[in-house]
């Protein structure tokens, strides 16, 4: 799992809903402005092939899915995106912004659905070989929050979504047990906080990191 200092790869992680997409749109703004260039990514997807796996995972038909299969497609979709998107911009001297990473991959398999974490592992580092972010930041909000805020959105829930509390609340406590268990790649940050509080603390950070 080492990042080598060079990488300018940086994640946002947490619950639905906990503001991950608000963080990197101030973020991608902010580096524009200060004349870094920038490249957004989304797990699961962002290329062609990657978008068609997430497609299969989430869509509310696929109840049946096994749980070894669901990791399997994440990670497919994984490898996909970092060789066809992400070498290529880190290799280009740009930052790299993912909403999720293989973090998810732990907190919901691995914690929400408790597969081991020797399967975890194995099958995340196929996909992920030497290329962790240089530093997560995961939004810690209470699953009473990731529900309010799932249903004011009023739309259909995807298939992960329609779990249950006790799966969302293991995957809470497993995103704090990664911060722990990882505290110089990941910190973790109350996502109740106020967006602009959050945004100065993560942007300070990056900064931190790439102009090192
Ligand atoms: P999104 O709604 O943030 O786009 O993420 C899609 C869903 O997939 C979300 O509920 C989290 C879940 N997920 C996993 O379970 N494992 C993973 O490895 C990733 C990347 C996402």
């Amino acid at each position: 799992m080492s990042s080598s200092p060079e990488h300018r790869f940086f994640c946002i992680e947490g619950l639905d809903g906990c503001g991950k997409s608000t963080q990197i749109n101030l973020l991608c703004e902010e580096l524009g402005r200060r004349g870094f260039p920038t490249v957004r990514i989304r797990e699961p997807g962002g290329t062609e092939i990657s978008e068609k796996i997430r497609n299969i995972i989430l869509s509310p038909a696929h109840g049946a899915m096994n749980f070894t299969t669901e990791l399997l497609l994440y990670n497919a979709a994984r490898a996909q995106l970092l060789n066809e998107v992400v070498r290529p911009a880190l290799k280009q001297g740009k930052v790299v912004l993912a909403d999720r990473f293989a973090w998810s991959s732990m907190a919901y398999q691995g914690y929400g659905r408790q597969l081991s974490l020797d399967t975890l592992r194995t099958v995340i580092d196929i996909a992920v070989e030497d290329l962790w972010p240089s530093h997560t930041f995961i939004l810690d909000i209470p699953v009473e929050v990731f529900r309010d805020r799932a249903a004011k959105e009023n739309r259909v829930a995807d298939r992960l979504e329609q779990e249950k509390h006790d799966f969302f609340n293991r995957v809470r406590q497993g995103y704090q047990q990664i911060a722990k268990d990882f505290p110089e790649k990941c910190s973790l940050l109350d996502g109740t906080q106020c967006k602009i509080d959050i945004h100065k603390n993560i942007l300070d950070s990056i900064l931190a990191h790439i102009t090192k």
